[in-house]
């Protein structure tokens, strides 16, 4: 499903994050940037040996965090290497690092001049974060985003599983207006 902007489009769909043909692909990484499975272990496989070698490089991410690298064999222009928190609760700061991992993406993403831009649903996975807050959180923060006139214009939600895709579908009706269409595909 598609979801038209003042100033660009949203788009939920259900996919392997590794085809996506956009300018930044982002990774649920940790904060070593060491690689690991999920998303990671995907992201990395597919780009090839660069990618750790550009990781390596970088030293780490803060979680809440987001660096740059290169995107190997990948057909993107970056990866962005985001860390979600993991999940202890939610009395240990886990929604704002989560909210910030959204938002360094997307003010990276501009300073690059990346265009469009591809998300997993970070940190719920290996990390546990509850899925439905999790989907809101990401589409609070990228909803007000689009409604900026500032790249990314493009922004895809690359979710995985159809559990996760039908969370994000659900939380997205809270952040649109009344009346704004959302286009089925
Ligand atoms: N494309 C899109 N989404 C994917 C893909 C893929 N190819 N592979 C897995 N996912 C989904 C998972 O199904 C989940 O919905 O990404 C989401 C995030 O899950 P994780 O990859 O486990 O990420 P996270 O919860 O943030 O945990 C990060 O896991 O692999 C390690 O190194 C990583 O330590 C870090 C931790």
């Amino acid at each position: 499903m598609k979801v038209n902007f003042e100033h660009g489009c949203l788009e939920l769909l259900r996919g392997d994050i590794c085809q996506e043909k956009v300018d930044a692909i982002v990774n649920a990484a940790n904060a070593a940037l060491a690689g690991g499975g999920g998303v990671d272990g995907a992201i990395h496989a597919a780009a090839g040996p660069t990618l750790m070698e550009e990781c390596r490089l970088l030293g780490g991410c803060p979680t809440g965090e987001t660096v740059a690298t290169g995107a190997g064999r990948l057909a993107a222009k970056w990866v962005f290497h985001t860390v979600g928190p993991i999940w202890q609760g939610g009395d240990s700061g886990e929604s704002k690092l989560l909210a910030s991992c959204y938002q360094t993406a997307l003010a990276l993403a501009g300073q690059l001049g990346a265009e469009s831009i591809a998300f997993p649903s970070v940190a719920t996975g290996v990390y546990r974060f509850p899925l439905a807050a999790a989907a809101a959180i990401a589409l609070g923060v990228i909803t007000r985003h689009l409604k900026t006139n500032s790249p990314p214009f493009r922004i895809r939600m690359v979710l995985f599983d159809p559990t996760t895709l039908a969370a994000y579908q659900n939380a997205l009706g809270q952040f649109l207006d009344p009346g704004q269409a959302i286009v089925i595909n």
